[in-house]
């Protein structure tokens, strides 16, 4: 199997490649349940994290259930149509449990309507963008259904001009931020603050969630989603995944799990830069993030 990487081209004015595209039409057709849950990011924001924190909160008094199935099946990809696997849709339409735990990196316009009629939850999860980026442009290195990342400098030139795929990071995390002050049933949370304490964090999306976990369970959950539990547990750390898919030995799947990684890739110029172009692009909104804790 020689894979070659997608290019990215404009669809409806964001950046994508046709592994997300391809069934568009089913994913706007998607008909949600009221009890769905939405998992929403931009790529490398979190999304597994959340995904497995979740899991489980929802499906982890039975530890058989999530040792047999990796998260990314348990809780599917909305928008995948890749080579070799089903899609997202299918997936999803598969599945049993209750709620349905859903991940898609859709920007807030783009997300089904159907998801907004039935009143579902939806958590957001945001990364500071110079982390963010740092994380992207590994994934892409090791990841070949994605679009050739070539050296960091060129890429941190794309990624300020929004050319990745699901597009530019700021209007998807400012769009999901202005989408959540009219929407009590988005709750927006930070990569930033779920490292700087997960459990106060695990508290906030407990309440949103409607849910009260006994002292024993945030026990389990707190020590599930650990970045090393995470790194180290088949479920969670992609290992089931053909490596000529994603490579492993170039970049972990789990790579380092920290804040302000970024200052081992950004030269200094680089991030003065970057910190310009930011303060331009972020005048216009209240969201506010941390490049470190
Ligand atoms: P790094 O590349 O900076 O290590 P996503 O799941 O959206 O693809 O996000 C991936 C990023 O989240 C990676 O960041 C990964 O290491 C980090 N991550 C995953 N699980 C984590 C955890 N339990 N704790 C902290 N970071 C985690």
């Amino acid at each position: 199997m020689e894979l070659v990487r997608p290019e990215l081209f404009d669809f409806r004015g964001v950046a994508m490649t046709n592994y997300f595209t391809d069934n568009f039409d089913n994913v706007e057709k998607f008909s949600a349940k009221p009890d769905d849950i939405l998992i929403a990011t931009y790529p490398k924001a979190g999304t597994t994290w959340m995904s497995h924190m979740l899991d489980q909160i929802y499906f982890g008094e039975n530890p058989e259930t999530l040792a047999s199935e990796p998260v990314f099946h348990r809780v599917p990809f909305m928008e995948i149509c890749a080579p070799g696997i089903m899609t997202g849709v299918e997936l999803i339409e598969n599945m049993t449990s209750s709620p349905r735990l859903i991940k898609t990196h859709l920007p807030v316009q783009l997300v089904p309507k159907s998801f907004w009629e039935q009143n579902c939850r939806v958590i957001y999860v945001a990364r500071n963008p110079k982390d963010n980026a740092v994380s992207y442009y590994h994934f892409d290195r090791m990841n070949k259904l994605q679009p050739e990342p070539g050296n960091w400098e060129s890429f941190l030139e794309r990624f300020k001009q929004g050319q990745m795929v699901f597009g530019s990071w700021y209007p998807h995390v400012k769009g999901w931020w202005e989408r959540k002050q009219t929407n009590p049933r988005i709750l927006y949370l930070f990569y930033e603050d779920l490292k700087e304490d997960t459990d106060r964090e695990l508290g906030r999306l407990c309440e949103f969630l409607g849910v009260s976990l006994s002292e024993e369970s945030r026990q389990r959950v707190l020590r599930a989603v650990g970045f090393q539990s995470m790194r180290e547990n088949n479920m969670t750390n992609s290992s089931s995944v053909d490596p000529r898919v994603l490579d492993q030995k170039i970049s972990p799947f789990l790579r380092k799990g920290m804040v302000a990684d970024w200052k081992n890739q950004f030269s200094v110029s680089q991030s003065e830069e970057f910190d310009e172009d930011y303060q331009r692009k972020m005048k216009d909104t209240t969201l506010t993030f941390r490049m470190e804790i």
